[in-house]
């Protein structure tokens, strides 16, 4: 009996084949992975609530915008006066960013004009307007806590 050689061949390409679907899986999880970590993840206390100081209405001259990371807050002046707006995205809670037109969610591609109305989905509201309110210190404080309707500004 000779031995079946075209059984041996097909043993080992079976197995090479094989082995290379493995190794293209593996590094196709592995790519995967990597690219998941690297993504913007949600905040996952979108919803910080109270309040904050945010200085005297002479540090927001019309046309100055400031950004409160640590309360993913805008603050804005304009002529008519100081309005903060919410950075957190209303999809799942991205903080958006600001360009000199629009705010940017950099998890799904959102996005607002610089009033916080949705532009480009998939969020499915408006950004946030918070309440401002001036102590009797004459110090500014928003509260994250107190919507209020957008357009909704601290007359200076
Ligand atoms: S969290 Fe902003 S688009 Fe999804």
């Amino acid at each position: 009996m000779t031995p079946n050689k075209d059984y041996g061949e097909m043993t080992r390409r079976g197995f090479l084949g094989w082995g290379f679907s493995v190794f293209a899986g593996m590094v196709s999880l592995a790519t995967f992975l990597l690219s998941t970590l690297r993504m913007p993840l949600p905040s996952l206390m979108p919803g910080k609530s109270g309040k904050f100081k945010i200085g005297r209405r002479e540090d927001f001259p019309p046309g100055s915008v400031k950004y409160y990371q640590d309360q993913q807050t805008y603050v804005f002046a304009d002529t008519e006066g100081i309005f903060a707006i919410s950075a957190v995205c209303t999809h799942l809670g991205c903080i958006v960013s600001k360009d000199e037109k629009k705010f940017i969610c950099p998890c799904h591609g959102s996005y607002y004009d610089l009033s916080g109305k949705v532009l480009q989905g998939p969020a499915p509201k408006n950004l946030q307007w918070y309440h401002i309110q001036e102590l009797a210190s004459g110090r500014l404080v928003v509260e994250r806590g107190k919507h209020v309707k957008p357009g909704t500004k601290f007359v200076v």
